[in-house]
């Protein structure tokens, strides 16, 4: 926005709401002092939610009507694979769009990271560090769970970082009796205590996904992921007699203070839409690639989701004891 407004003298508003904000016309305008020290917040200041425009009988032709009322020469929509799945559908209607990456579960096809992902993952660290203390303390095993969906990037990190006992990811299926062998081999060589992180959309052969069967499906058609940790806990304390816990993460993931990267990594996204509008490139996305900023066709960024792949197992399976 500020090279918007140094750079190419351009006037800026923003949509409350996500989508909804768009179909109802509903924003804010955004001026230099309106976004003074933004950097230092978490979430948006422009709100978000679920709505997909996409969805809403006559949307398209609402969204047309709100690009004519404000004059709108661009739309810059920041967010993960659902939200940028409306970007592009609105580039193809004829409203000049492009997409900003910003999702904490990093799932995003064609770019090296999402802003929001290294925030909830130094959060996810500093929590586990903090459950060591008592799983040491109370001669226990902890389980942590965390967010990411179907892509198992928060889980990967926060687990390596964290020097979990054992890290679960949803790319794999659990093996429990791999998981319980893992952990009694620390207690029978002088550990008395296990952390283990895994993901809110893990596997258990057992079980399958763990889903909150009262929440609604959203309107993009997910279903509300938790509860894999506590079943997790459940299964590893009948199976070896170790006193188990779990805790779930949830939402304090994307909460706080953004981490200096995540807020440079914003930044050069920013930067780089800005450049991206000027140069016309509809249904396009800022993506990382490497210590570069460039930019993809959305529908690339969309057409599947990133996930770990067997450099990441290694690095997980390396890690742990051998049994
Ligand atoms: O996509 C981001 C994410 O935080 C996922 O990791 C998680 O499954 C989901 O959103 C939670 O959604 P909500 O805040 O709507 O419960």
């Amino acid at each position: 926005m500020r090279k918007g407004i140094n750079h190419y003298g351009d006037e800026f508003i923003g949509f409350l709401n996500g989508w909804k904000g768009v179909l109802e016309n509903d924003f804010i305008p955004l001026t230099l002092e309106a976004v003074d020290g933004i950097q230092l917040k978490g979430g948006t200041i422009l709100h978000s939610s679920r709505t997909n425009l996409k969805k809403i009988p006559g949307g398209i032709e609402k969204v047309q009507e709100v690009f004519k009322a404000n004059k709108l020469d661009a739309l810059i929509a920041l967010g993960g694979d659902d939200t940028q799945s409306v970007t592009l559908f609105l580039s193809e209607h004829g409203m000049p769009s492009v997409g900003v990456p910003k999702t904490i579960d990093n799932d995003l096809s064609g770019t090296d990271q999402t802003f929001g992902f290294d925030t909830a993952v130094m959060i996810a660290t500093e929590a586990v560090d903090r459950i060591r203390t008592t799983a040491d303390s109370h001669n226990r095993v902890i389980v942590v769970e965390v967010m990411g969906r179907d892509a198992g990037w928060i889980a990967y990190a926060a687990g390596v970082a964290g020097g979990a006992d054992v890290t679960l990811v949803p790319e794999k299926d659990i093996d429990i009796n791999h998981v319980c062998e893992l952990l009694s081999y620390n207690y029978g060589h002088g550990k008395h205590y296990g952390i283990v992180v895994v993901s809110e959309g893990c596997h258990l052969p057992e079980v399958g996904q763990v889903v909150n069967e009262n929440a609604k499906l959203d309107s993009f058609g997910h279903a509300r992921l938790s509860g894999i940790g506590e079943k997790l806990a459940d299964l590893i304390e009948k199976k070896t007699g170790f006193e188990t816990r779990s805790v779930n993460l949830g939402h304090t993931q994307r909460g706080g203070v953004p981490t200096a990267y995540d807020r440079i990594l914003g930044q050069r996204y920013g930067l780089h839409a800005i450049d991206m509008v000027h140069d016309q490139k509809w249904g396009r996305i800022a993506v990382l690639r490497g210590l570069d900023i460039t930019d993809i066709p959305i529908k690339d960024a969309i057409a599947t989701n990133r996930r770990l792949d067997q450099r990441f197992f290694d690095v997980i399976s390396d890690l742990e004891v051998k049994v």
